[in-house]
């Protein structure tokens, strides 16, 4: 019985302070700032953080693109009922294929003419590992080339306005073992593993090459960390055919945590509506956020040669992956 009492006590002691540690750290966004004339793209809108985003930037009045893989013709009239806004555009894209994505940047050039917010909001993490049509890992396509593809081809938009870029990041890329050599698949279950932490130090990386070289036309690149949130991210990152290795155990118990001790989609999507409208930030950039407030990063980021190798190697692989 006592022994029985210990576990117990063992399991919610722990969780518990987790929580009140999660609500008494939380920090909202309370920028109120009117976004009328400006036009905000965001990756992975349809769901999670990025529908909350979504919300937010439209209740201030945000022209809103919403590029994601789902299509569902429900979405704008629900999106209507809770922010009375009309002015979103549902885009369709596979992060998954460089094609995709060109066309995507073709069609918001076209249609768009300038562009003030960029948000790369989208990202999946699997236990298992496929290789995608431009033979790249899935996770690293969609949660790291992509975001670089696309923010790249969007560069002169956001030049015009002196725009807002945000990459989502990952508080689980401190758990990183990256090296230039793993941007690529080597098929290993290692590989697999580590490849969703990977990719969200990339972003973070890439987030500040974007700010230096972007500053001198008041483009601002800054990244964030969510936190733990409770959303489909985990449930979609289990494979279908059943296999059990570290990558499941970690999703599995991720998903647990997140919904004992997760935040909401709405709260976790409060840094980056911050970083995208706050008059707060204005003019800030190469910044990696959590809970709105600047927060620390994996040591390897404050390295500038990796930077620059990473963002040599990227730009070498998303160009002979697009000839
Ligand atoms: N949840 C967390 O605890 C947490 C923690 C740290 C960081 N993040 C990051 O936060 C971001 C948002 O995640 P979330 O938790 O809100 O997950 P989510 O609810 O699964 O949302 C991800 C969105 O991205 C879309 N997406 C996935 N693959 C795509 C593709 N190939 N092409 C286009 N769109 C695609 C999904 O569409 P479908 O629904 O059609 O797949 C979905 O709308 C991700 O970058 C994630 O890594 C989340």
């Amino acid at each position: 019985m006592l022994v029985f009492v210990e576990l117990v006590l063992l399991l919610v002691v722990p969780i518990a302070i987790a929580k009140i540690y999660c609500i008494l750290t939380h920090r909202n966004c309370n920028s109120k700032v009117c976004l009328v004339g400006k036009t905000a793209l965001v990756t992975g809108g349809y769901s999670g953080i990025g529908y909350q985003i979504v919300l937010a930037l439209a209740q201030r009045g945000c022209r809103v693109i919403i590029a994601d893989k789902s299509q569902d013709q429900n979405l704008l009239e629900k999106i209507y009922e809770e922010t009375r806004s009309r002015n979103i555009v549902c885009k369709y894209v596979d992060l998954s294929s460089f094609k995709s994505v060109r066309e995507l940047a073709y069609n918001v050039i076209k249609d768009e003419g300038k562009l003030d917010i960029l948000i790369n909001n989208a990202g999946i993490g699997r236990n298992v590992s496929s290789v995608t049509e431009d033979g790249l890992d899935i996770t690293m396509q969609v949660n790291y080339f992509s975001a670089f593809l696309l923010t790249r081809s969007l560069e002169d938009l956001l030049k015009k306005t002196g725009g807002r870029i945000i990459f989502t990041g990952s508080g689980s890329s401190h758990i990183h073992n990256f090296t230039i050599d793993r941007l690529k698949p080597d098929g290993s279950e290692s590989f697999t593993f580590y490849t969703y932490f990977n990719s969200k130090l990339c972003l973070i990386m890439i987030s500040d090459t974007f700010a230096e070289r972007l500053k001198g036309y008041g483009v601002t690149s800054n990244a964030y960390h969510p936190g733990l949130v409770r959303t489909n991210i985990f449930r979609s990152g289990i494979n279908l055919e059943g296999t059990i290795n570290k990558g499941w155990f970690t999703i599995k118990f991720l998903e647990y945590m997140s919904f004992v001790v997760g935040k909401t989609a709405e709260e976790g999507a409060q840094t980056a509506i911050h970083l995208a409208c706050s008059n707060e930030v204005e003019g800030v950039t190469g910044g990696y956020f959590f809970e709105t407030k600047p927060t620390f990063r994996p040591k390897i980021v404050h390295d500038k040669k990796m930077c620059n190798d990473l963002w040599e190697a990227t730009e070498e692989i998303v160009k002979q992956k697009l000839s």
